[in-house]
């Protein structure tokens, strides 16, 4: 029996399999809103068999967002579509998660495919995209070229954490029933746990506890409006793979902190706080953030999610029975085949019927198999 395809259970939440469609900006959005673009983006995975289908980082404030694309829950009229979104996921008997995010210093940014450069004249000629301030912990730019962002006030910091509240308000409203926090790859909450980016000298700065402070805030707001039943899960960045960054050892102290404010899980990616150059320490291969999956749920008891660089079946069947990590998470080989985890349950002798298959394809696919071997075609 394959562990890839056993079912998991966290808080009420049963996942049919282990396999999460990892959280992937599409940058469609018009002013935050979804479109039928991100249905057709999400529903496709819904289909595909995966359990977990997350929705794109989602900006809990209009000035949070990364792209003038970026997808948004800063106001009620954007629950709608989402509510519909959910409601497609969830009858193709899948999970609908969203990733709750802030841009922080990241914001105004162009689309990767110009250039993930700060917004500029281009963009006001062209598109009518006006550039805007973004906040920061600390008045340093993400990289060099970028403007410097405006150091977050008191005032600042409390409304931004209220409003990671507030997304959480909307999320259950539209349906999803899985959180996940974007405090990884550089983005607002990364910014404030990184001494890299957050050099305050306050209660928010200085000391790992100080660091961590917003990111336990912001914890413990969404579970003011987030029920018990439904899990939070935080995607961390493990290591900023930086001397002078966050180490593993920071993590694990840091994942303690979360797991008492009430998250239930860390999607354990890395990198990102800074530069355009991929840092030196930092060695690609398949499955390479791993190792930072297993030590986290090794060292705090608390589940996690693997995700970097993965896409054999047998390397994630591994992950899961070698009890590395508990889920795993895909993002650029589900775009290549939207059908993987299906094909996965093929591959791990899970699924010899297609009976895994939305029943309008699954039932002609096992007819056609059934004819090919009878006349020795395949
Ligand atoms: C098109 C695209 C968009 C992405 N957008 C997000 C995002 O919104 N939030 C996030 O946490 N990671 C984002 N990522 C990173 C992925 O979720 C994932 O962590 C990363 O691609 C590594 O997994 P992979 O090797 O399976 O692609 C994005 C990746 C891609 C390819």
């Amino acid at each position: 029996m394959s562990q890839l395809f056993t079912p998991y259970t966290l808080n009420s939440v049963t996942f049919k399999n282990r396999i999460a469609v990892s959280p992937m900006s599409q940058y469609r959005a018009k002013d935050g809103y979804a479109n039928d673009w991100h249905m057709v983006h999400l529903g496709r995975f819904a289909l595909g068999g995966a359990s977990l289908v997350y929705a794109e980082a989602t900006a809990v404030t209009k000035d949070g967002r990364r792209t003038h694309g970026d997808l948004g829950i800063w106001e009620d009229g954007q629950i709608e579509r989402l509510s519909q979104i959910c409601k497609f996921i969830e009858d193709e008997g899948c999970v609908p998660g969203i990733q709750l995010g802030h841009a922080g210093r990241k914001a105004s940014e162009r689309r990767p495919w110009h250039g993930e450069t700060p917004v500029d004249d281009e963009d006001v000629k062209h598109h009518n995209e006006h550039p805007w301030q973004a906040l920061a912990p600390s008045a340093i730019p993400y990289a060099e070229g970028w403007p410097e962002p405006k150091e977050m006030n008191e005032t600042e910091i409390s409304e931004t954490v209220e409003a990671f509240g507030e997304a959480a308000r909307r999320s259950l409203e539209a349906g999803f029933k899985v959180i996940e926090v974007y405090a990884a790859h550089g983005f607002l909450v990364h910014q404030f746990l990184s001494p890299i980016a957050n050099q305050r000298e306050d209660k928010w700065g200085g000391t790992l506890e100080n660091r961590q402070r917003f990111a336990v805030g912001v914890a413990k707001s969404i579970r003011k409006y987030w029920p018990e039943n439904l899990p939070l899960i935080f995607r961390l960045s493990a290591t900023d793979w930086l001397d002078g960054g966050i180490e593993i050892e920071d993590t694990i102290q840091t994942v303690k902190a979360l797991k008492e404010a009430g998250v239930d899980m860390i999607d354990t990616s890395t990198g990102g706080i800074g530069g355009k150059d991929r840092p030196r320490r930092m060695v690609i291969e398949q499955g390479f953030q791993v190792p930072f999956a297993k030590q986290i749920r090794n060292a705090t008891g608390v589940p996690t999610m693997a995700v970097g660089f993965l896409w054999d079946a047998d390397k994630c069947e591994a992950i899961i029975e070698n009890k590395e990590a508990d889920m795993i998470a895909l993002a650029r080989e589900l775009l290549d085949d939207p059908n993987w985890p299906l094909h996965a349950a093929q591959k791990l002798k899970s699924d010899e019927k297609h009976s895994l298959w939305p029943i309008e394809s699954g039932w002609w696919l096992m007819k056609r198999d059934r004819l090919l071997n009878k006349l020795g075609l395949r």
